[in-house]
């Protein structure tokens, strides 16, 4: 038997020795990420960083989703209606109330096929979903704490509902989980308002430590292979560079394929610079509820970005991003060689709101005829042009929200002929182009080929170079 042959869990056991060791921090940096190359230290199935990336680069779009039981509260506490999943903290609720959540929590509309296929439908090639988050309640029933779904009404493991669904409809399955815990005993610091009310007497943070080992070595072990574990909440000042490193080795010990954002790493909370902040542990970074002015030249990254105001459900936020802001998000991250994660948040009885489902189906007709302007393609080569582009190997992609005024583009710089021009879903004959001295000039249809974007597509001689 060779070691790509060996099932991961019984090659695990076999390395024994030199996996159960600590595995020091690799001295190898993946040339793309810049982040450690991880597969130098793991050995046997592992892939390259660069070949373990592949899918994720590939993928430039995926959805978020925030659920757990703060979903049941949607947004509303002592007759507020703007809290999200932060609802515990921010309304102040004292633990012994929340805790009453659990017999409150069964979301039977919840439905991770539709889920799944809604996603794959609107291109969306990665789902990460909550497993825990700030409040520490798992969706999972896992061995480590009573503080999970087996205790609710609705007891079914989501997370397994998740996976299978995920994998049935070619979507990868990844995870968010959230170091900063309001609900473990061991997990420090207390909430500030809660200092007299839930003492810290006898709380240990190591041990606290230990149990995120165990739970996140159960969701990297127990649902086959994940695409991504996403961690957040590495804030707090508890939380080290060394304690980051030792879960990210972790990580990679019982899952080496996985991917894991660069919130495994010790930053301090002020902003997208610290997200990215060098040196980061982790193979991506994470830029919230912005996409970066020039992208990030030379890292990995992933903006998550909310569907409305809110990750977790709200029910009074009605103040959703209209398709075609949505579609400018995608195109925007993609022009500027980045994903883009983009969020739902489930009503408490599991429901996808209307409004959520109307977009995705937006996004859906929009990607079934324009998304191989935005898998798998690099960021734009024109610096500072009025318009966005992507290109992947001889194919240039141009976006086209306006239609050009005299109905002419020009792309600057651009001194080849192409062998063929067209709009992605126009007709199929080739566009009339011609070189000037500025660039090549595009004449386009008098009508436009999308109602929310077209997009040119040129087929050039050669691979579209990184810039013209
Ligand atoms: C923040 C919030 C959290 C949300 C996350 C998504 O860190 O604390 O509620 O899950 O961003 O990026």
């Amino acid at each position: 038997m060779t070691a790509s042959n060996i099932p991961r869990r019984d090659f695990l056991a076999a390395s024994g020795a030199a996996l159960g060791a600590m595995l020091p921090l690799s001295a190898r940096r993946d040339p793309f990420s810049g982040f450690p190359d991880w597969s130098s230290t793991i050995g046997g199935p592992a892939a390259t960083a660069a070949d373990r990336m592949a899918w994720w680069r590939e993928a430039r779009f995926g959805m978020f989703i925030h659920f757990g039981l703060y979903s049941v509260l949607g947004g509303e506490w002592g007759g507020k209606t703007n809290y999200g999943e932060w609802i515990r903290n921010n309304a102040k609720i004292p633990i012994d109330e929340y805790d009453k959540m659990l017999g409150r929590f069964n979301p039977i509309e919840f439905n991770a096929n539709r889920i799944a296929k809604m996603a794959a439908d609107a291109g969306m090639k990665y789902l990460v979903i909550t497993t825990k988050h700030h409040d520490g309640f798992c969706l999972w029933p896992t061995k480590q704490t009573e503080w999970c779904v087996r205790n609710t009404p609705y007891k079914q493991d989501i997370m397994r509902a998740v996976a299978d669904a995920c994998r049935a409809h070619g979507v990868k399955p990844c995870w968010y989980h959230s170091i900063m815990d309001w609900h473990h005993p061991d997990y420090l610091p207390r909430r500030d308002w809660e200092k007299d009310t839930r003492p810290d007497t006898g709380a240990q943070f190591d041990r606290f430590v230990q149990y995120l080992h165990a739970e996140v070595e159960e969701l990297l072990t127990q649902y086959g292979e994940m695409g991504v574990i996403w961690f957040d909440g590495e804030w707090e000042g508890t939380w080290s560079q060394e304690l980051g490193a030792s879960l990210l080795e972790h990580c990679h010990k019982v899952s080496p394929n996985t991917l894991v954002n660069s919130r495994v790493s010790k930053q301090p909370a002020n902003g997208l610079e610290a997200k990215l902040s060098k040196p980061a542990l982790g193979d991506f970074g994470t830029p919230e509820q912005k996409i970066p002015d020039r992208g990030l030249p030379g890292v990995d990254w992933e903006s998550c970005i909310t569907m409305n105001q809110n990750w977790g459900y709200n029910k009074a936020d009605k103040d959703f991003k209209s398709l075609p802001k949505l579609v400018e998000m995608l195109i925007e991250t993609s022009s500027k060689g980045g994903n883009l994660l983009l969020n739902i948040g489930p009503t408490g009885t599991g429901a996808v709101p209307p409004e959520s489902v109307d977009r995705l189906a937006g996004l859906h007709d929009w990607m079934k005829v324009h998304g191989e302007a935005i898998h798998g393609t690099e960021a734009s080569p024109f610096e500072g042009a009025a318009f966005r582009a992507t290109r992947k190997g001889k194919r240039l992609n141009v976006f086209l929200p306006e239609w050009p005024a005299q109905g002419e583009l020009l792309l600057p710089g651009v001194t080849a002929t192409p062998t063929k021009v067209r709009l992605l879903g126009g007709a199929n004959r080739s566009l009339p182009a011609r070189g000037t001295e500025q660039g090549l000039v595009v004449t386009l249809p008098a009508a436009r080929s999308n109602a929310v974007c077209s997009v040119l597509s040129l087929d050039m001689p050669t691979a579209v170079p990184t810039a013209y």
